[in-house]
Formats: structure tokens, C-alpha cells, sequence
């Protein structure tokens, strides 16, 4: 039997307990990342709590918390940070040999004395070299979708990139498209740049490698997802350097959270196909008359519940 957890806020923490289905004790598994006090918090970004380790090392922890327009909400989705560490997990093994990633081998209990609250951890982090980030987020584009698609209707072109006339929108593109953007500073969006834009941050060599690397990753992920029915759209990948200058994947990878994941058997050309990621929670934040600033409005738990599930589908389809 498996198990159902509880989530409640706590100011600005989240208590995950999880119990057993069977017995009705609570099992002791819990946590909540201020009870890490041996490690400094270094940055708490939207989805991810991330602690110091020495100079070199970082613990990133994945919460369970959604944004949606760059606003975390106030309801998280029961069990979505591990969801997100496995899935990413799975393609940093998978594509280990297309480039370097940030894992450090390490696990949770190597850095934490704390054993239960270690263990409790473990399935939602990871401890990773610590990197020199990149300026930039590296999107990738397989289908012409969202803002890609705005733009080609527009302008006949993707973030500056000339496409044959008459796509429509979900259609697969002719070639996979690196259309970068700036990494914005907290509380600010993303910015779409010119490739040329790029190369002016890191240089022309770096900026080629990004571009390759990410071209190869993607079509890699795309290939061995088809074959388990799911088309993903596009994604977003983030990069940083370690000490030798290596080129190295970094943060989440393909996650629903960091791409757009259709279900093959459903897809059709011609309009936006149904999501597996958070796209079901904007349309619902949509019907809302809510002007996507802070704080963002409770979610109805049937939208939880939902998206939840979408998360979980995509996980076992994808991973299992
Ligand atoms: N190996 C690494 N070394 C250094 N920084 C990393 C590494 N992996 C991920 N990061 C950074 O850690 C943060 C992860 O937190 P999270 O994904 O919650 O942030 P975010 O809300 O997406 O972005 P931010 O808060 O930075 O605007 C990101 O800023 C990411 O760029
Ligand atoms: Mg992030």
C-alpha cells in the first residue's frame, strides 16, 4: 500500500507528512527546509530552496510550490518537487554522455547529520557542484507554440528565425529552433535575444556550444519520448561552468515545469493541444479577473487535484 501526504502552509514553509495508508500512525517523514539549520541559505527561488555546501557544493530542494506568470501561488501540489527531482534525474542519466550535468554523486545524508530529516529530504534535492550560471536561459523549440507561435503570426518568424509560410499553430518544426533569452532578475520576465545578443555575453565558441549542446539534448529527449507517447513542445534548459570552465547542464531538466509535454495519441495540428505542465493552471487563473501580480489567488482544490494528477501522469509515463 501506498501512502497519502498531508500538506499545510506554514507561513512561508511546507510541512509534508506523510502517512500510512495501512496504519494510522504518522510515519516519520517530515520536513521542512528551516529545520536545515547546519547549512546557509543561499537562494529561495520560486520552486527550489537551495543551502551552501562549503564554497563548492549546493543542496537544492525542490518544493512543492507552483508559479504560474512568475507568481508562486499559495497552494502547492502535493508531491510535485519529487516528482520534478526524479524526472530530472532520469534525463541527467539519460544524456550524461551528450554533456557534463551538476551532480555531485553526493546524497542528501552526506550533508545532513540529521537522518530522518535527511531521508525525508532525499527524494525532492539534490547536491550538486555548485556553478558559475550563465547569463541566459537555453530555450529550445520543436513545435511552433505560445509565444513562438504569436510571433510567427506576427512576423513569419520565431525570435528572429524566418520559417516557411503557412504553419499552423502546434505544428511540428521543419528544424529544431534555439531561441534564447536573458535570465531575468526575481520578479522580473524573461526576455527574448538574438543569438548574436548571446554570443555577446559568453563569446562566439561558448555561445555555439550552447546552442549545439542543447539542439543534441533536445532531439535526444524527443526521440525517447515519442516512443512513450509524449510529444515534448519545447523546453528551457539552464547552463553554468564549473571550476575548469566546463560547459555544464544545471537545475531541472525536462521537467513539466520547464517544458511544454503534449500526449502524442491527442495531438492534432491545428490548435493547442491539451498539456501535461501548468498550462491547465493559467488557463484556469485565466477565467479569473486576477492581474497576475503577488499574492496570487488560492487555487479550487479540484484544480489542485488535477494538476497533481498531470504531474503524476507524465511522470509514469515518461520515467517508468
Ligand atoms: N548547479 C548549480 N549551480 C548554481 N546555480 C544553480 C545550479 N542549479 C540551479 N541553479 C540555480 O538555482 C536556482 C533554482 O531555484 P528555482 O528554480 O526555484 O529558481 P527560479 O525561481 O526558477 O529562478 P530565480 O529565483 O533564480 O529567478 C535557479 O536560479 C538556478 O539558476
Ligand atoms: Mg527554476
Amino acid at each position: 500500500m501506498g501512502t497519502t501526504r498531508q500538506v499545510q502552509r506554514d507561513g512561508d514553509k511546507y510541512i509534508i507528512a506523510a502517512f500510512s495508508s495501512t496504519v494510522n500512525i504518522q510515519v516519520a517523514k517530515e520536513y521542512r527546509t528551516d529545520m536545515i539549520t547546519t547549512l546557509p541559505l543561499l537562494h529561495q527561488g520560486k520552486v527550489r530552496d537551495c543551502f551552501a555546501v562549503g564554497d563548492d557544493h549546493m543542496l537544492m530542494v525542490a518544493s512543492d510550490r507552483l508559479s504560474a506568470f512568475d507568481v508562486v501561488l499559495p497552494d502547492p501540489i502535493p508531491g510535485k518537487g519529487e516528482m520534478l527531482t526524479r524526472i530530472s534525474h532520469y534525463w541527467f542519466a539519460l544524456t550524461e554522455g551528450i554533456v557534463a550535468n551538476h551532480l555531485s554523486g553526493l546524497s542528501v545524508a552526506d550533508v545532513i547529520d540529521d537522518a530522518e530529516l535527511a531521508a525525508a529530504l532525499e527524494p525532492r534535492s539534490m547536491v550538486v557542484k555548485r556553478l558559475k550560471p550563465l547569463p541566459l536561459e537555453a530555450i529550445v523549440r520543436g513545435y511552433i507554440i505560445g509565444s513562438g507561435w504569436k510571433d510567427y503570426q506576427r512576423t513569419g518568424e520565431v525570435c528572429g528565425i524566418p520559417l516557411p509560410a503557412g504553419l499552423v499553430q502546434a505544428d511540428r518544426l521543419p528544424e529544431i529552433l534555439f531561441t534564447p533569452s536573458t535570465k531575468a532578475a526575481a520578479g522580473e520576465h524573461d526576455e527574448n535575444v538574438s543569438f548574436e545578443h548571446i554570443v555577446g555575453l559568453v563569446g562566439a565558441d561558448m555561445a555555439n556550444r550552447v546552442r549545439d549542446v542543447s539542439i543534441e539534448l533536445f532531439r535526444a529527449a524527443r526521440d525517447h519520448s515519442e516512443q512513450r507517447g509524449i510529444i515534448i513542445a519545447d523546453t528551457k534548459f539552464e547552463f553554468g561552468l564549473d571550476e575548469n570552465g566546463v560547459l555544464t547542464l544545471m537545475d531541472e531538466v525536462l521537467t513539466p515545469d520547464s517544458s511544454r509535454f503534449w500526449p502524442a495519441d491527442s495531438y492534432q495540428p491545428g490548435s493547442s493541444p491539451p498539456s501535461y505542465d501548468k498550462q491547465f493552471v493559467r488557463d484556469y487563473l485565466e477565467t479569473l479577473d486576477w492581474d497576475k501580480t503577488a499574492p496570487g489567488p488560492r487555487l479550487p482544490q479540484e484544480v489542485i487535484d488535477v494538476t497533481r494528477d498531470k504531474y503524476r501522469d507524465v511522470c509514469a509515463k515518461l520515467i517508468s
